[in-house]
């Protein structure tokens, strides 16, 4: 199994950390335009192998995309990060150009890759890979609804002041900071609901501190963050090259699934080898419908200034 990662940056690094500790890849390639710079953060990373204990052979290429060859999956995390104060949409007009380029050179090299899409403004980078690739639906995955979900069940730890391990829930809709709908209504410890134990008041604190999860980090680490993104992505990568089926909120791209049509969003997502297996149908209130539709409302718009 062979994994290319496009962007040595901080979420490129821990990502392909990830993935070499679970042990699971044959190969793992970091690309970077920065000179020798993939090839530094492989190199750093390999001579963590004997201490951590993994046989997964890291390769760094400065823009060499020959390198990434017969690649199964390919990770996009190129472009900038947001700074304090940015949401992810202002991003579009310098990661558009990068994420598209990137995504036909590794398709160039990798017919049968599966895309697994970090770059932000998230679903619209998720968007634009399908429209710049035409690829079939399951081989583009758009990372968001892992991330918000596992900073979803963080903050619903700390207020039930009980291990993560404890928790379940999930985040669908956009990835950004007014799109995200955590979905406290079906969230649980161990299998009880949640609002058994919170206050309307609590759960609504616990949604907004995912909402703003990223945004938050950024105000105090200066840049994105990673070490939560990279573990995301680590788990999906290891979904689809494991054969898992397991579950994740992904951003897919919607033909009439919950009323949605040409957009790539969030929503529950079977993921195992082929990509996206299946996106699942959960029943919805009303409420979370309205708060799908305004998200998907606000994506279309930022897809709306994609030069396609
Ligand atoms: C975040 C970035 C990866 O939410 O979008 O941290």
């Amino acid at each position: 199994m062979k994994v290319t990662i496009v962007g040595a940056g901080a979420v490129g690094a821990s990502c392909a950390e990830y993935i070499a500790i679970k042990n699971f890849a044959s190969e793992v390639v970091i690309v970077d335009i920065k000179e020798n710079y993939a090839e530094g953060k492989a190199m750093d990373l390999m001579q963590t192998a004997s201490l951590n204990g993994f046989d997964t052979k890291i390769v760094g290429s400065t823009n060499d995309y020959s390198k990434t060859a017969n690649s199964d999956i390919a990770v996009i995390t190129s472009g900038i990060p947001r700074k304090p104060g940015m949401t992810r949409e202002e991003l579009i007009g310098i990661n558009a150009g990068i994420v598209k380029t990137v995504s036909q050179s590794i398709l160039e090299h990798s017919p049968n890759v599966i895309f697994v899409v970090v770059s932000n403004p998230m679903d619209t980078m998720t968007y634009l890979v399908h429209k710049s690739t035409n690829l079939p639906k399951n081989r583009i995955i758009g990372m968001g609804g892992a991330l918000d979900s596992a900073r979803f069940k963080y903050r619903l730890s700390e207020a039930l002041e009980c291990p993560a391990s404890d928790v379940n829930g999930m985040v669908i809709g956009g990835h950004s900071d007014t799109g995200m709908i955590p979905l406290t209504r079906l969230a649980v410890r161990n299998s009880i609901p949640v609002s058994k134990f919170l206050s309307t008041e609590r759960l609504n604190e616990v949604a907004e501190a995912t909402k703003v999860g990223g945004a938050t980090l950024t105000k105090m680490l200066g840049t994105s963050a990673w070490y939560a993104p990279g573990a995301a992505v680590s788990s999906m990568v290891q979904a689809i090259a494991c054969d898992q089926k397991k579950m994740f909120p992904c951003s897919a791209l919607l033909e009439g699934e919950y009323d949605l049509e040409d957009i790539s969003i969030g929503v529950p997502c079977i993921i195992g080898k082929d990509g996206i297996e299946k996106i699942v149908a959960i029943d919805l209130s009303d409420q979370e419908k309205n708060k799908l539709q305004e998200s998907a409302a606000a994506v279309k718009k930022t897809n709306g200034l994609l030069d396609i």
